[in-house]
């Protein structure tokens, strides 16, 4: 009897998965089944069911299994479940993993990408597993959470055995040797945590220190590196992010210019407020070029001045091809090369463009990729509301009464980089992106056209459009391109 008792336990340290509304989400159902989710006061969600399924709802406050969401078994189950991946897709939704004993959750799991919906993927005795190296555990508030740039979820604990669990997978364990454990943490876990790439399988015999994780693209990223990208751009984390002013009342505003140092000073308006010398056409350009975020909807860019804008700014000038040069008299595999009108970290030149046109005379409204080669535009098919979430989100992030005319997200081909740079391949790519910003605000400047860079840009949405995983060729800038409203308009 001890032993079964035993092996019951070993068996897992979990009972089951259940959906439940995240903490400051309310649900409240009337008697006509009336539902309505909301919070701080502001309704969110609001449906009407059967008043069955109505009342079934109102157990999102404590946890409905997930189980019975993920294969409904009759009308008041399917009502339920509808309205639950609704409520998913807003992020209003986390999700439990309950202990055996009934004494709260072995973990609780925070969606950080919209359509996340818990799996478990299947594990074998025979497969081996081991932490991501790119997965970390840190402390949020009073919480532990683990997390990884490529996970579509994160997971708190507050258990200790089952982080120490976690923390014995830094080293590649067999399954089968892990449910022989004391404390083993059970296999929908393992299987939820491999569905979000916080552990990986290990294949047999191939993996060296830095394992490709099942994707050789990861081979050439390093963990601060995947981490910056996926938290530092929208749609990965489910993080505040913006311009929201969160220190207001805690530090007085920065100042706008650095503080004065207190060493000798040299005047140097005695140099150049008398000059008489004529102000350059690159000087002039400098003082013209400013931000534009509203655009002339009755005159839009036409294709002639687009084209013309990325012959000047971005199109490959020249190619060569040389053998890689060590620098200590040996040399490698060769490598190609371009010259284009903006500088590249290493000669890079890793920054893609595409375009996403709402208004330009001679195109037809779509999705573009430039190839800067043969300074061609190459059609991409997308879905209409990918075309127009990812224009309105510029259009937001500009405050601006309307969309841009055109959208250029510049995305990085990171492997480029960072094939070559260790540890600072990122940070290069985001300084390659300010000198491209910049050559494209003077070019746009030039041929009396608008322009504003933008901040944000939603990862996970590009992927989508691209096709392209995230940390493959990922967006790194954006910059709103037309004719400016108003302009000419006074003459
Ligand atoms: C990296 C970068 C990101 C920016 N992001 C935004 C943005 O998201 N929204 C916006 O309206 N302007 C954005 N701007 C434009 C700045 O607000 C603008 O350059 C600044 O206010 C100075 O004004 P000016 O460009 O007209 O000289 C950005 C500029 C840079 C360089």
């Amino acid at each position: 009897m001890r032993g079964q008792g035993n092996r019951r336990q070993r068996k897992s340290a979990a009972a089951g998965l259940y959906a439940r509304l995240n903490e400051h989400v309310t649900i409240e159902a009337d008697a006509d089944g009336n539902v309505v989710a909301g919070l701080d006061g502001q309704v969110l969600e609001r449906t009407k069911l059967g008043a069955g399924a109505a009342k079934r709802t109102l157990a999102l406050r404590t946890g409905l299994p997930v189980r019975s969401l993920a294969s409904p078994r009759g009308a008041i189950d399917n009502e339920v479940a509808l309205l639950v991946r609704r409520l998913a897709r807003r992020g209003l939704l986390e999700y439990g993993l309950s202990r055996t004993n009934g004494r709260g959750d072995l973990v609780a799991i925070e969606p950080q990408i919209e359509d996340y919906w818990p799996q478990t993927a299947k594990l074998g005795a025979n497969d081996t597993v081991a932490l991501s190296r790119f997965a970390y555990l840190r402390r949020r508030g009073t919480d532990l959470v683990l997390e990884a740039p490529r996970a579509p979820a994160l997971f708190r604990i507050d258990d200790p055995k089952t982080v120490a669990a976690i923390t014995g997978l830094s080293r590649p364990q067999r399954i089968a040797d892990l449910r022989r454990r004391r404390g083993f943490v059970g296999l929908e876990l393992l299987g939820l945590l491999l569905d979000c790439n916080i552990i990986f399988k290990v294949a047999a015999g191939s993996e060296g220190l830095r394992s490709s994780e099942g994707d050789a693209n990861l081979v050439v990223w390093d963990f601060h590196d995947l981490l910056f990208h996926a938290r530092s751009t929208e749609g990965r984390h489910a993080n505040p992010m913006g311009g929201r002013y969160a220190f207001v009342g805690v530090i007085p505003p920065p100042p706008a210019v650095g503080s004065r140092l207190a060493g000798p000073e040299i005047d140097l308006q005695q140099f150049t407020a008398s000059s008489v010398e004529p102000i350059s056409p690159f000087i002039n350009l400098l003082r013209e070029r400013h931000s534009t975020r509203d655009f002339d909807s009755a005159r839009p860019i036409t294709i002639a001045e687009l084209a013309k804008f990325l012959h000047h700014a971005a199109r490959v000038q020249w190619k060569w091809t040389t053998p890689l040069d060590f620098g200590d008299g040996s040399f490698g595999p060769e490598v190609d090369y371009t010259r284009r009108p903006y500088p590249s970290a290493g000669a890079s030149y890793e920054l893609e463009l595409y375009l996403a046109v709402a208004n330009c005379e001679g195109l037809e409204k779509g999705f573009y990729h430039y190839d800067a080669d043969r300074h061609a535009l190459v059609s991409i098919q997308v879905r209409a509301q990918e075309l127009a979430r990812l224009l309105a989100s510029a259009q937001f992030a500009m405050g601006a009464a309307a969309p841009p005319q055109i959208l250029i997200t510049i995305a990085a081909r990171f492997n480029r980089v960072s094939w070559k740079y260790s540890a600072i391949a990122y940070s290069l790519i985001l300084k390659d992106v300010g000198v491209l910003l910049q050559t494209l605000y003077l070019t746009a400047t030039d041929l009396d056209l608008g322009g504003c860079a933008i901040g944000t840009c939603n990862i996970d949405l590009l992927s989508k459009m691209t096709g392209q995983e995230f940390h493959v060729e990922g967006p790194v800038g954006q910059f709103a391109l037309g004719r400016a409203a108003g302009v000419g308009d006074a003459a």
